[in-house]
């Protein structure tokens, strides 16, 4: 049992991002201490709004590429013992536009980052890998070995999360997690790198026609994002006792693929809509389908995904209509 003087640290980058806050929320309620760092670059205050005034959390406002960031966090915080490491350039067309950027974020920040925890001795560092890895692989459901040095990857963020998902799990301590398409309450409809989902829902909400873009027969894997953070423990071994991290690159998806025009029918039932959704023209280089194989993370970690897509879109919906969404 932990108690006061002994709680485990963990440290968050990207805290206040969509997903981020989701993981310190339930680590905090795990009774772990919790130091976040953002730079609100996509991150925003209210995020965190839930656990900001806990006494088990401590937050930093910074950037990943500030130079012996964790060695000055481990000094402050000397319980830090795992990393989750989620702060990124998180949109496609913004890391097309600043690809060296890009890569100094979302891949030489890493590398330096998870060389740290490894001198640091954290016993986990978990990454926060992406679909975007597989560029447009054809071959359903995607297997972790399809993403190789070969693969194609269709804008800087998926190389550069590719690459930086190989150096992570090249290392003793480091997992990563290629998650494919989250979803729930906090991922902000408005951002440019919005999901299509809070779209839908803020869209049927302010009474708009939903927006298809092609014809609405492209396939997703939609996750849940308590199912992501779910994921996140099991790979860092704290939802087990003894505690044992995992090591290497793992698929976190339903392994269930949904099409466009399904997700746009649900919406409108669960939200009463009755407006016929809108088809505008595909968006240029659209990936057709994407699919996970979950398999070998639920085999090594004993995870599984736990909320339907009707469920976490009822979820969401909920937090919608409590938070209201901003123009999109
Ligand atoms: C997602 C990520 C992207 C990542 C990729 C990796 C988001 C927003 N994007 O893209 O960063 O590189 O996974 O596989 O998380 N759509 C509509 N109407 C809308 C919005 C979208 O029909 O209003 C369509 C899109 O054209 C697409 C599908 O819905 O076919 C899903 O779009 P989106 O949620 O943006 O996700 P991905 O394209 O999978």
């Amino acid at each position: 049992m932990q108690n006061m003087r002994t709680k485990v640290g963990c440290l968050i980058t990207g805290a206040a991002g969509f997903v981020g806050s989701h993981l310190a929320e339930c680590l905090l309620a795990m009774n772990f201490q919790v130091v976040g760092i953002d730079n609100f670059f996509s991150g925003r205050r209210d995020n965190m709004r839930s656990f900001a005034d806990s006494r088990d959390f401590y937050f930093y406002e910074a950037s990943i590429t500030e130079r012996n960031l964790m060695r000055k966090l481990k000094r402050w915080h000397p319980e830090l013992r795992y990393c989750f490491h989620l702060a990124a350039v998180v949109s496609v067309p913004y890391s097309v536009e600043h690809e060296d950027e890009t890569m100094g974020i979302n891949l030489t920040a890493t590398q330096a980052l998870v060389k740290e925890s490894r001198e640091l001795d954290f016993t986990a560092f978990v990454f926060a890998g992406s679909a975007a890895e597989y560029g447009r692989d054809p071959r359903l459901p995607l297997k972790e070995d399809y993403a190789t040095a070969a693969t194609r990857h269709t804008s800087p963020y998926g190389r550069s999360k590719f690459l930086a998902s190989r150096d992570v799990a090249q290392s003793p301590n480091g997992i990563a997690l290629r998650c494919f398409n989250i979803y729930g309450p906090r991922q902000d409809p408005a951002s440019p790198y919005s999901g299509v989902v809070s779209r839908f829902l803020a869209a049927a909400l302010a009474g708009q026609s939903l927006t298809i873009l092609g014809d609405g027969q492209q396939t997703r894997d939609f996750i849940y994002v308590s199912d992501v953070v779910d994921a996140y423990l099991h790979a860092a071994g704290l939802n087990r006792r003894p505690a044992s991290p995992l090591n290497g690159v793992y698929n976190v998806g339903t392994g269930e693929a949904v099409s466009i025009l399904t997700l746009a029918r649900t919406t409108l039932q669960l939200t009463n809509g009755s407006e016929a959704p809108a088809f505008l023209p595909e968006r240029p280089g659209d990936i057709r389908h994407s699919l996970a194989d979950i398999e070998q993370f639920k085999a090594v970690s004993g995870w599984s995904p736990k909320v339907s897509l009707p469920l976490g879109l009822r979820k969401t919906l909920e937090w919608f209509g409590r938070h209201t969404p901003p123009e999109c």
